[in-house]
């Protein structure tokens, strides 16, 4: 069964065509960072334009990518529904909802979080249960995975989502948007122990607090940047620079050991061996090691980390979630933001049930 997925969800533009849920035959994607730059973060309303302006020209591009294949040889189309911009998202659904008038073929909608934990099928023979660890820009939960239709949110953060945090302190530091990928390099070239910043401890020990380290990094740059006065100008740019490095070292290591250790744990407690990890933030470098290297340190792990195309925002993963889980197969289904009403296929919290 083939595809045509569109993802307008925010900033990027994308479509791809995927067979069955997993072989994907293209993926194209169109990034409006020079759009948003000059802002700073991402315009609604330019973010809506732009897709306007280039989503013909993405789905020519899959069609043709996939091998000149025709909008007749799809057996499904498909858009995310949301959350998500509601501008944006009119774009790809309406655009996806024509095209399935036009071929007379089905139309699916699809739930953005489920995207990102299909992601994980693309390319692979995963298959439920698993523990996806989801982080993006507006999100960061632990999904205990026991069905294609069958997630339960087992953790999740009481305020700031990981990329949140990442391009709060990526703004900080002076880095360009988008932050988390900046702050990710920079983090690179720093001392992870230079600076100790806290650890959140929650009541829920699977759920999780990023704005407490936000505030401590911001603190700590703010303290050392006063002690850094009393340089002079020659020796002052130098040791700025390494503060930035090592701060940004520092942030890394301990987000990365947080999600680490608390995933690890929520696997450990739901005696469940295969872990993932989605969303735009697993593109991270250090977070991908760390995972990994799980993997080989505790053979009974199987850790799934998807291709770095498939991590941020694509439409791939939206033709795999449009397969195995779509949450409306109903043109008149509409767009939603972050408060969907029910029946959105929006994931609610569990209890947790384990010790
Ligand atoms: O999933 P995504 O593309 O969009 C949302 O659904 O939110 O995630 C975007 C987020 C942004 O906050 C971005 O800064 C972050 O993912 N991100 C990263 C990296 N690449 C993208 N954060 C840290 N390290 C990266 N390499
Ligand atoms: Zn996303």
């Amino acid at each position: 069964m083939k595809i045509l997925a569109l993802e307008t969800s925010c900033d990027d533009t994308a479509c791809a065509i995927v067979e069955d849920g997993r072989r994907v035959l293209a993926n194209v994607m169109r990034s409006q960072v020079a759009v948003h730059t000059p802002f700073g973060g991402v315009l609604p309303e330019a973010a809506a334009r732009r897709h306007l302006e280039v989503v013909n020209a993405c789905v020519s591009e899959a069609l043709r990518q996939a091998g000149e294949l025709r909008l007749d040889d799809m057996d499904a189309f498909a858009a995310t529904l949301g959350p998500g911009l509601i501008g944006s998202l009119l774009i790809g659904a309406n655009v996806a909802k024509t095209l399935s008038l036009v071929a007379d073929k089905p139309f699916r909608g699809v739930n953005h979080l489920f995207a990102h934990v299909a992601s994980n099928y693309l390319e692979s023979d995963l298959a439920p249960p698993f523990l996806c660890l989801l982080v993006s820009g507006g999100h960061t939960q632990l999904i205990l995975v026991e069905g294609h239709d069958r997630m339960r949110i087992i953790g999740e953060t009481l305020d700031d989502a990981v990329g949140e945090a990442y391009d709060k302190v990526a703004r900080l530091l002076e880095l360009p948007f988008p932050g988390g990928p900046h702050l990710d390099q920079l983090a690179r070239t720093g001392n992870p122990k230079a600076f100790t910043l806290p650890f959140a401890v929650t009541e829920n020990r699977f759920d999780f607090s990023f704005s407490g380290l936000k505030t401590a990094t911001l603190r700590a740059f703010e303290r050392a940047m006063v002690a850094l006065d009393a340089l002079p100008d020659t020796e002052r740019a130098d040791a700025v620079e390494v503060l930035r490095r090592d701060l940004a070292a520092s942030f890394q290591r301990t987000v990365v050991e947080t999600l680490f250790r608390r995933t690890l744990a929520c696997a450990e407690a739901f005696e469940v061996r295969t872990i993932t990890v989605a969303g735009g933030v697993s593109a991270n470098s250090a977070i991908r090691e760390r995972f990994l290297r799980l993997a080989e340190e505790r053979p009974e792990f199987t850790v799934v980390i998807p291709k770095m195309a498939y991590c941020t925002d694509n439409a791939a993963m939206v033709a795999a979630s449009a397969y195995f889980n779509p949450i409306a197969e109903d043109w008149r289904h509409d767009v939603f933001s972050r408060s969907a009403p029910d029946g959105h296929g929006i994931l609610r919290r569990s209890q947790p049930t384990a010790s």
